[in-house]
């Protein structure tokens, strides 16, 4: 049995391959020729019931499960699993009709009418005993059935509610952290515009067109609070699912980087991270699937390292992009693959069959109108199918990295809601551009939050840490101490945990660590450009001159050497990059948003003053990703051609495998366009 983590569950030691199927839309004659195409296309996992509650329970409490029965039994006849949803993202009509209150208000205060989907109250009690109602009709009938493979509940949770329900459940929740109206009031910064509050009846959800749209701490518990509520939902259907199918797994399909939910904490409550991917391939052809890497580790790192399932890419096109582009040959297996080389146990679609109706008749879909094996996606399914067959070795292999990159939520909301230092702050695209120079260079990365565990990594980039919340300057520096390495960058150690502004120097409780002060900041326009000038001889071996753009952090040096000084400006000479010596280890700060030239040679450096080893002894051109998973004993890299172009990429590395055929690798692989190959070879 490879490892180190067991399958998703046990039942099925395979990749999983398939993706959301919606039988009941559909008459049953068709029903087997899906069992045929399942069958054709190396399908074995599907996604049913997901949007299924009207067709479940027609009238209140009469349940018709004749239908799931049936598609059930097929699945397990034809030796495929049922990923089994509960169809709590959307109630039917009648529900809405009789009980409107569990239908959502907006941040307009408006309340909702029926329809949509995820049109619900985080809070009505109406609501919880409904969900926990068909999870519990659901989970009785099928628990021991053979198809039963995992629980999808609901779909894709987003949104907040401010409906008076929810407005009452935040005042209680903000009477249980806050133990008085002074200590909420000093929390926000109450006296700012006389919002101090002089009776908890005064205090509600923030925002509203007509009131104001961000008041610091109050958004951020806000969000907080609404991040519960959440939870609070799924742990309402989670607990009737596992009391009654204990050991079958429970997740729900989470949405990447998903900015208004903490998925950090989300992601404690489920057996297993899974998410949907849709990238925008077609914008940049070959050049933002890097984002997509971090993404992928990103949920690999949710779930504490163990493999994650990719629960929705599309097969070919996604309707609701303004311009919907296909997939060009290649592109879908190169996709397909890059989630399985980031640690994903499986490939999933939206959709299977494409409906006639509806707002998603044209999305992607494995079968499309005309219903037959012969289009080309389906082609290119079938032969993801295949390779996944081949691929049992990879099942629960892991991902080690020596370089984490911090995404934290909290620092998120704080960061984008702030009225200033600019209007879009691109906290997720910076991370992003950091994250490139690592995915280009073969080099695997964590994700982690302020409350990680950092002690496994030799590097540490925190990029624009602007909430520092109590305790993790600290942890930062014992990092630092035992020799860590940790880069900081401009907008970092601004404002506390309620987003109140740190006092006596920036960057706040990271400055001892730092050995810098902060004494202003420059924001540049979208076409101006400063310059980092590296010092001659510097310690890192920095040429340049590099363009720095958007953020000019102004520093002083205070125990910190600096590497590097800005070229132009009243503030020319002054120092851009710094490093300072803080126990066993060093800690950098970039005080400018640089270009990638900067990165890559910044890192560069860092990569081989710590021996940090890309996965693969090779140069890569590129758009050529190389990632690898483990399983101790055998190493399984993936070597993904993300342009439109063949690339060829010398190997100098002796017993390379291609995993496929068996065959030994030479000195070199050419990869057609969008090509990919899997490679094994003896762990290192
Ligand atoms: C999401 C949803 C699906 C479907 C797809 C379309 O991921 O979970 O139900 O709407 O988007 O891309
Ligand atoms: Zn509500």
């Amino acid at each position: 049995m490879p490892g180190p983590y067991p399958p998703v569950n046990p039942k099925c030691p395979h990749f999983l391959h398939g993706g959301d199927y919606n039988p009941d839309q559909w008459p049953t004659e068709v029903w087997a020729e899906d069992m045929r195409l399942m069958k054709l296309s190396g399908c074995n996992a599907m996604s049913v019931g997901i949007f299924s509650w009207a067709q479940l329970e027609p009238q209140e409490g009469r349940y018709t499960f004749d239908w799931l029965d049936r598609i059930m039994d097929m699945l397990a006849e034809n030796d495929a699993w049922a990923v089994l949803a509960t169809p709590s993202a959307a109630q039917p009509a009648w529900m809405s009709a009789r009980y409107p209150e569990i239908l959502r208000t907006d941040y307009n205060r408006i309340h909702h009418g029926h329809g949509g989907r995820v049109n619900y109250c985080l809070t009505s009690p109406v609501w919880r005993e409904k969900i926990a109602t068909i999870a519990t009709a659901l989970a009785e009938r099928y628990k021991d059935h053979p198809a039963l493979l995992m629980w999808h509940v609901h779909n894709e949770y987003s949104g907040e509610c401010y409906c008076d329900q929810c407005a009452a459940a935040f005042r209680d929740w903000l009477g249980r952290k806050y133990p008085t109206l002074d200590a909420l009031n000093q929390a926000y910064w109450a006296a700012f515009w006389s919002h101090t509050y002089t009776d908890w009846s005064q205090v509600g959800p923030p925002g509203s067109p007509y009131g104001e749209g961000f008041h610091g701490g109050l958004w951020i518990d806000w969000k907080r609070f609404t991040t519960e509520q959440t939870i609070a939902c799924f742990r309402t259907e989670a607990d009737v699912l596992r009391r009654l199918s204990p050991g079958v797994p429970v997740t729900t399909n989470l949405m990447g980087t998903y900015p208004p939910l903490d998925y950090w904490k989300f992601a404690r409550e489920l057996d297993v991270i899974s998410w949907d991917s849709y990238p925008r391939f077609h914008e940049r052809p070959g050049e933002s699937m890097h984002g997509t890497g971090f993404t992928h580790d990103l949920n690999r790192c949710l779930g504490g390292g163990k493999p994650f399932l990719l629960m929705e890419s599309s097969p070919s096109s996604q309707n609701w992009m303004p311009v919907m582009r296909l997939k060009r040959p290649g592109m879908h297996r190169v996709m397909s693959l890059q989630a399985v080389a980031h640690g994903s146990d499986s490939v999933q679609y939206f959709q299977w069959r494409k409906g006639r109706g509806g707002h998603e008749k044209f999305h992607g879909a494995v079968v499309d109108h005309e219903g037959s094996e012969n289009s080309r996606v389906f082609q290119d399914v079938a032969e993801v199918g295949q390779i996944l067959a081949q691929l049992d070795p990879v099942i629960g292999s892991a991902v080690k990295a020596e370089v984490a990159i911090v995404y934290d939520w909290e620092n998120g909301w704080a960061i984008e809601h702030s009225a200033g230092p600019r209007k879009d702050k691109e906290y997720i695209a910076t991370l992003h551009e950091h994250y490139r120079t690592f995915w280009e260079a073969g080099v695997p990365v964590d994700v982690v939050g302020e409350e990680g565990d950092f002690s496994g990594y030799k590097l540490l980039i925190a990029p624009m840490l602007y909430m520092v919340r109590p305790g993790v300057a600290e942890r930062i520096e014992a990092f630092v101490e035992a020799g860590g390495t940790f880069v900081a960058t401009y907008l970092s150690g601004i404002a506390d945990e309620n987003d109140l502004v740190f006092t006596g120097g920036w960057p706040g409780p990271l400055r001892r660590l730092m050995g810098i002060r902060a004494e202003e900041l420059d924001v540049l326009y979208d076409d101006e450009r400063n310059l980092v000038v590296p010092a001659r001889d510097n310690a890192l071996g920095l040429t340049g001159p590099f363009e720095a753009r958007v953020f000019c952090d102004l520093i002083h040096a205070e125990s910190a050497e600096v590497l590097a000084s800005y070229g132009e400006d009243f503030y020319a000479g002054r120092p851009a990059l710094t490093v300072n010596r803080f126990g066993q280890g060093r800690a950098y700060y970039v005080a400018s948003r640089n270009d990638e030239a900067f990165l890559d040679a910044f890192y560069a450096a860092l990569m081989r003053e710590q021996a940090i080893r890309p996965v693969l002894s090779a140069k890569l051109p590129r758009g050529v990703s190389v990632q690898a998973r483990s399983d101790g004993q055998r190493d399984y890299v993936f070597m993904l051609n993300f342009t439109r172009q063949t690339r060829h990429v010398p190997l100098s590395e002796p017993g390379l495998e291609n995993l496929l055929t068996g065959q030994a690798i030479g000195r070199s692989l050419d990869l057609e366009p969008y090509g990919s190959a899997i490679l094994t070879r003896p762990a290192r």
